[in-house]
């Protein structure tokens, strides 16, 4: 007898997030800035006024209050629903929308490969639409998958990890004008892209914005995401999420780095300056190929020699990402923005490398 639901049986064991553990961890598009450090003082403070022994705490409205201001675009508390990071916005969202064993979402790709563990874990089937090779896509096989009759979210990663690339304005807009089905606009990598479809959600009933406090907050330990909405998407997702899903003392941490959000948003434009200056380095280096990024990372390829420099860069203590698994990223690499050191010893090593 079966303990456990046969589609997790069959799905094997969970994803291996496989990268090395190096002095420099450039693989997981982290932040170099220490978010306890940054607001130490200010935290503590914050944790004077907080019960740990309580569920409810006024944290949860103060916080609400602060990230209302923080979203702008003339968005009210009730559009907003937080969790355990976008990771788990994404997993209430598949929960939520998830009719029957036929049910599926469709995405693009290559795409977040975590869309694949949660909604498998969700039991809500996915299915991929390849990008085409300049990474622009076919909208309309895109509508056709999602207008389907079992297909009930449509998942957009704007701007697209693990490519880097945004997403033509145009055709998200276009998808979102022709279909009902829920659209999952994940923008995880906002702040340094700067764009977003948040003043949308009052145009489209259907549009489900996720963020998260992971990269531009620096964050990702601490394990905090939100979601924009129209209130009766919130109300519909919310029954997926347990009573008391986030933690008061992450809470506190997120509402202390909202009141200090100066920090972070400094630290992002200076992450921005940072990928801008690698990316030319890596441009001006023979043998590589890197693709443009409005994100926090690159992603790049030394053809037939990129597995020997993944490992080449293991053994000089610089741990970066193998993101080859799907066709159109074959044998390419990605690395995420590290300090100004981190990335001037990740450029010399390269050199060394294709010397
Ligand atoms: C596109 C995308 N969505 C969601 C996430 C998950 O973010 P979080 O750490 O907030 O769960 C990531 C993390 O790398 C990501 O790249």
């Amino acid at each position: 007898m079966n303990l456990f639901r046969k589609d997790l049986l069959q799905a094997g064991p969970p994803a291996d997030i496989s990268v090395p553990r190096k002095k420099n961890m450039m693989c997981l598009n982290e932040s170099v800035l220490d978010p306890f450090q940054a607001i130490d003082e200010a935290f503590q403070q914050t944790m004077q006024e907080v019960h740990l022994n309580r569920y409810f705490s006024q944290v949860t409205g103060e916080l609400k209050r602060l990230l209302v201001d923080y979203v702008g675009h003339g968005v009210s508390k009730d559009n907003l629903l937080w969790g355990n990071g976008a990771d788990d916005m994404l997993f209430a969202c598949f929960l939520a929308v998830r009719e029957n064993n036929a049910a599926f979402a469709v995405s693009l790709a290559p795409s977040y490969f975590d869309y694949s563990t949660y909604s498998r874990a969700a039991g809500l089937g996915i299915k991929f639409i390849d990008y085409l090779p300049d990474f622009d896509f076919d909208e309309k096989k895109y509508l056709e998958v999602l207008n389907s009759p079992d297909c009930r979210l449509g998942i957009l990663c704007n701007p697209n990890n693990p490519t880097g690339h945004l997403l033509n304005d145009e055709k998200i807009l276009h998808i979102l004008e022709n279909t009902k089905k829920p659209v999952l606009l994940d923008e995880t990598y906002f702040e340094f892209s700067g764009k977003t479809m948040v003043d949308r959600v009052a145009d489209f009933s259907h549009l489900i914005v996720v963020r998260s406090f992971s990269k531009s907050f620096s964050a990702a330990g601490l394990r905090f995401g939100y979601l924009v909405s129209q209130p009766q998407n919130v109300e519909e997702i919310r029954k997926v999420q347990t009573i008391f899903n986030t933690s008061i003392m992450v809470q506190a941490f997120v509402m202390t780095m909202l009141l200090n959000k100066d920090v972070f948003l400094r630290h992002t434009a200076a992450a921005v300056a940072l990928k801008q200056q690698l990316y030319k380095d890596m441009l001006e280096i023979d043998g590589i190929k890197t693709l443009p990024s409005a994100t926090n990372f690159l992603t790049f390829t030394a053809g037939e020699r990129s597995a020997d420099l993944f490992e080449f860069l293991k053994q000089n203590d610089i741990a970066i990402r193998d993101v080859g698994a799907h066709p159109l990223l074959a044998k390419h690499l990605r690395v995420s923005v590290g300090s100004p050191e981190q990335n001037h010893y990740f450029i010399d090593t390269l050199k060394r490398f294709l010397s």
